[in-house]
């Protein structure tokens, strides 16, 4: 798979949300993430559906929203509903999580799951051939602008043996403190699609950021 950049739209400006999706529609990344905290799974609330559905009303790109909240499986369907291509749970917060990705399959959109800088890679193993994608951490979930956790690497290379073992087709996310300095090491490191938040945001030329994440060098 090409490299993919995903700009993760909590760092918007939510006063002027479709400028910053119509930025992102005539930019070089192919995804927009969409981060949804409930306050529960994750000390800060984000926002839900009636924010999603106004990015989707604009975005010409693929919605791919995280759901950072408790017993995901309530929701999927309003959230596939509202426009998600890729509906991402966390795999700490679901009580059933053959039932949560297959909720998500029925709905109509791919499944990822995801893991908090501190859960082993090796529990995803049961689930590797029915997800689309795993969603690597490499921040405590709840916020934007923090440091990368270098221990991430590790994980995403370990889960490409771990897809490669399985001859599977699913793809590898990372989440977390990604900016052009660092982008190249974890697409070296096996990632697929790279979320980025304030990098991308809080440049001053936003759409030459993402070109210059995706054009990363070691
Ligand atoms: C954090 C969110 C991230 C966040 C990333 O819980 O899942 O998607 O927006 O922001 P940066 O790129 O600023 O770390
Ligand atoms: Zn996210």
């Amino acid at each position: 798979m090409n490299r993919v950049v995903a700009p993760s739209i909590l760092s918007a400006d939510f006063g002027n949300l479709n400028r910053d999706t119509e930025m992102l529609n005539r930019s070089a990344a192919e995804w927009v993430h969409v981060d949804v905290m409930d306050g529960v799974f994750v000390p800060n609330i984000s926002f839900g559906f009636p924010v999603l559905k106004a990015v989707k009303a604009v975005s010409t790109k693929t919605i791919d929203t995280h759901l950072m909240i408790v017993d995901p499986i309530r929701y999927v369907e309003q959230f596939v509903g509202a426009g998600s291509d890729y509906v991402t749970f966390h795999y700490e917060a679901a009580e059933d999580i053959s039932a949560t990705i297959e909720a998500i399959h029925n709905a109509g959109a791919k499944a990822g799951i995801s893991i908090k800088p501190k859960t082993d890679v090796a529990v995803l193993e049961p689930w590797i051939e029915s997800v689309d994608m795993v969603l690597i951490m490499s921040v405590e979930p709840g916020f934007g602008g923090q440091s990368f956790i270098p221990a991430s690497l590790d994980k995403v290379r370990e889960l490409r043996r771990m897809i490669e073992e399985h001859k599977t087709e699913c793809i590898i996310e990372i989440d977390g403190g990604i900016s052009a300095t660092n982008a190249a090491q974890v697409y070296d490191a096996g990632v697929d699609v790279v979320v980025a938040g304030s990098a991308v945001f809080c440049a001053e030329d936003p759409e030459a950021e993402i070109v210059k994440i995706l054009d990363s060098k070691l």
